[in-house]
């Protein structure tokens, strides 16, 4: 049987590219080569695309030596220019050329003869150009598989605002919010922070919509570290999102973590839960420090279980998502004393999640019954299904 050619697309221009090296470096060592021919495609921070070698040098278990997590430094990343001269990889775009022999494009692929010929694309990317919905642009364009969402659902499951528009369409509950434009910001202050007291309760939590990984996210205990805040959120991003903090002055939120798998059928995982090491799940909590915990299952009653799991099947719908999602929660962390049922709320949906093999999404898949290298062939099953599926469109009047 001819083995399935997989392109591993990661790095890419976000601040999540060191974390994308360290994903796309476990599924490479996990993915069965017996089924599939596997291409490296590496992003480097400023954007350049390379393949084989010079790709597989940004890789830190390729060679061992940290400084060629440093991709962005041309010194650091000799090789080709991928989107510069077009000699060497798949993009930017050429349609699947087989199916228009005599045409025009077969021009293209004349000249893209040094192109990667790839069946299914895994992009292994986080963040901004990768999660967003606009390499999934690109390689709809170029009419490629992919694992993972589709465009909208990258992008909605990006934009912590309209993430929480769609939530609130499909009646999940979520933190009570304020949505800031950081031009009304910049024009008056003084306004935007009395809208702000008048709808929520300090303290607050600050974050840029488009984001990732908590950079650009604080949290606000007064007046003062509002602004403050509101300033940082706002030098990444036009739309700011306020929202109460679950857990109030006294308590921490709970984290809990379920991850979705499928397409029009999503499954969901046991759930997890996440103690950060520190006052919240920041940057540092998240990838530097040792000291975060990852429990699964999570300690909850049968009752809050199910509707955990089932808060994340509809989280997955309402978003338009599809092939994988980690879909995040908050959970008020209740008392003894109080008998009434503890508040779990939708923080976020993550489209491209975290995905070494000891992550939360694969451990999650793990914990259900479904090994690493197993869901690592599932996901290129649906993006294939989905590929397929989408022939059955007619684009004609
Ligand atoms: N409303 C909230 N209440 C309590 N903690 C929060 C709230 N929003 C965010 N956090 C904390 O901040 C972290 C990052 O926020 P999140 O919205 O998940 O952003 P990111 O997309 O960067 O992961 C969360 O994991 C949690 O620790
Ligand atoms: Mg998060």
């Amino acid at each position: 049987m001819k083995k399935l050619r997989v392109g591993i697309l990661f790095g890419g221009r976000s601040g999540e590219h060191e974390v994308s090296l360290l994903s796309a470096a476990s599924v490479l060592e996990a993915m069965d080569r017996s089924k599939y021919d596997v291409h490296l495609i590496g992003i480097t921070k400023d954007g350049r695309w390379l393949t084989a070698k010079d790709a597989a040098h940004l890789l830190p278990s390729c060679t061992g030596e940290t400084h060629h997590l440093r991709a962005g430094d041309p010194e650091a990343t000799p090789g080709a220019a991928l989107l510069e001269h077009g000699t060497e990889v798949l993009v930017p775009p050429v349609p699947s050329l087989a199916e228009y022999p005599g045409s025009a494009l077969s021009t293209l692929r004349a000249s893209a003869e040094k192109s990667l010929n790839v069946d299914v694309i895994f992009p292994v990317l986080h963040g901004t150009f990768g999660e967003d919905g606009t390499v999934q642009g690109l390689l709809e364009l170029a009419d490629i598989a992919y694992v993972g969402s589709g465009v909208l659902g990258s992008s909605a499951g990006m934009d912590k605002d309209v993430m929480k528009r769609l939530f609130a369409a499909a009646k999940l509950p979520i933190p009570k919010h304020v949505t800031l434009l950081r031009g009304d910001w910049q024009k008056n202050p003084r306004r935007s922070i009395q809208r702000i007291e008048a709808a929520l309760r300090y303290p607050m939590f600050v974050k840029p919509a488009n984001l990732g990984s908590s950079v650009g996210i604080s949290k606000a205990h007064d007046r003062k570290g509002l602004g403050v805040a509101i300033d940082l959120a706002a030098s990444y991003d036009r739309k700011i999102v306020i929202e109460v903090s679950i857990g109030g002055k006294r308590a921490k939120a709970r984290e809990l973590e379920v991850a979705v798998l499928g397409n029009d059928a999503p499954e969901a995982s046991v759930v997890g839960e996440v103690i950060p090491c520190k006052e919240f799940y920041d940057y540092e909590a998240k990838y530097l420090s040792e000291g975060s915990q990852l429990i699964i299952p999570a300690k909850l009653t049968k009752a809050e279980t199910k509707r955990v799991r089932q808060m994340a099947i509809d989280a997955f719908r309402a978003c338009d998502l599809s092939g994988m999602a980690r879909v995040d929660f908050l959970m008020g962390p209740g008392s003894p004393s109080d008998p009434r049922p503890r508040k779990i709320f939708l923080n976020e949906v993550n489209t491209l999640p975290g995905f070494t093999a000891i992550s939360m999404y694969p451990k999650l898949w793990q914990a259900s019954g479904l090994p690493y290298s197993q869901l690592i062939d599932r996901l290129i099953q649906l993006a294939l299904e989905r590929h397929e599926e989408k022939k059955s469109n007619r684009y004609d009047l």
